[in-house]
């Protein structure tokens, strides 16, 4: 039997720190005490204009890689989740493969499943790898979100943040990816999403992102909690045995109902959303890779990711590390 493991981690951050105060002295008309309040953000990064998603990513692979023991010559697929590509074609896959400089004998390309994007290109190098097809995977989270954003809609230009994750997702004789469940309900599309598109040589409608925040915060509570006990279902395994909840960071009252919903204290649940905001596709592996790197999430543990995000799609993952 072939499994997938999580063989390594790496993440990055552009820039410094740019507090709710500093947005306050960029003109959002906002302020630290409700944006700290309503979602727990207290910072996030942005990349600089001339930074795409690819350099960001590239730094996490390069990471992910070093921390797996393995070589670039060792991939021989590359995901990339983003909803903020360099282009619209090639892939930042792509990108990244040739930054690398990883040989043509490798697949190259992205999932778009937003927010739900990593848990998805999980689940798509998982199947790759159990098939026997591939047998080493470099999977990333890489968003800039801030070039989505509208500085005139305080209701969310004050979420967002830019990074990447990586993981290296390795062939073993060893569970690693136990179980993953994956959803989408198109019908709420209009909830948040990106409204422009290219057309013509011009951007044509809307260019920035645009959420109804409290449609999106009842949809995520109810579903998150449903999916992570399908995906305990799944893998068969006690509900007390997962060690770490690894969520999409969107909002800390989220992350906070949802580990109750599942009788976890939060001293179980992974949280960067109060310094890294909500960082999309990238926002799981980022944090995963923190409390691997600080020692929390160790050899042996058993781990949840879950996320929800524009579609609406959503997902979790049950992995043994
Ligand atoms: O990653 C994809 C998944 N996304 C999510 O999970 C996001 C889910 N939604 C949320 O996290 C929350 O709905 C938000 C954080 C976006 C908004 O929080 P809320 O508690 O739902 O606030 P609201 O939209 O109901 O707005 C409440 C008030 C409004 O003022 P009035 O009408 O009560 O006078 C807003 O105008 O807060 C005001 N407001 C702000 N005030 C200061 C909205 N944004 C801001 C702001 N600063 N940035």
């Amino acid at each position: 039997m072939i499994y997938a493991r999580i063989a390594g981690t790496g993440s990055y951050l552009p820039g410094e720190p740019i507090t709710n105060d500093d947005l306050v002295k960029r003109g959002v008309d906002t302020s630290d005490e409700w944006i700290t309040a309503r979602t727990g953000i207290r910072a996030r990064h942005f990349a600089a204009p001339d930074t795409g998603s690819s350099e960001l990513a590239l730094v996490a692979a390069r990471r992910a890689i070093e921390a797996a023991g393995c070589t670039v010559d060792d991939i021989d697929l590359v995901i990339v989740a983003t909803s903020t590509p360099d282009f619209i074609f090639p892939s930042t896959a792509t990108l990244v493969q040739a930054g690398l400089g990883i040989e043509n004998n490798c697949a190259a390309f992205d999932v778009q499943a937003v927010c739900c994007g990593f848990v998805y290109a999980l689940a798509t190098a998982e199947k790759f790898i159990r098939s026997g097809s591939h047998r080493r995977a470099l999977v990333i989270g890489a968003e800039v979100f801030s070039r989505l954003l509208d500085w005139t809609d305080r209701s969310t230009c004050v979420l967002f943040g830019d990074g990447a994750g990586a993981v290296v997702l390795e062939a073993s004789d060893k569970p690693g990816v136990r179980a993953v469940a994956l959803h989408a309900d198109g019908s709420h599309h209009l909830v948040l999403w990106v409204p422009g598109h290219v057309s013509g040589g011009l951007v044509t409608g809307d260019p920035f992102l645009r959420m109804h925040g409290q449609t999106v915060f009842k949809l995520a509570v109810k579903v998150l909690e449903e999916v992570a006990h399908e995906v305990i279902d799944l893998a068969g395994v006690p509900q007390d045995s997962i060690d770490w909840l690894v969520p999409h960071q969107a909002n800390i009252r989220i992350i906070q109902s949802t580990a109750k919903r599942l009788g976890l204290p939060m001293e179980k649940v992974v949280t960067t959303v109060d310094v890294h905001g909500n960082t999309s596709a990238a926002s799981i592996p980022l944090a995963l890779d923190c409390a691997i790197r600080d020692g929390r999430i160790r050899p042996g543990q058993r781990v949840m990711f879950e996320g929800i995000g524009g579609g609406v799609a959503w997902g979790a993952a049950l992995i043994d590390f």
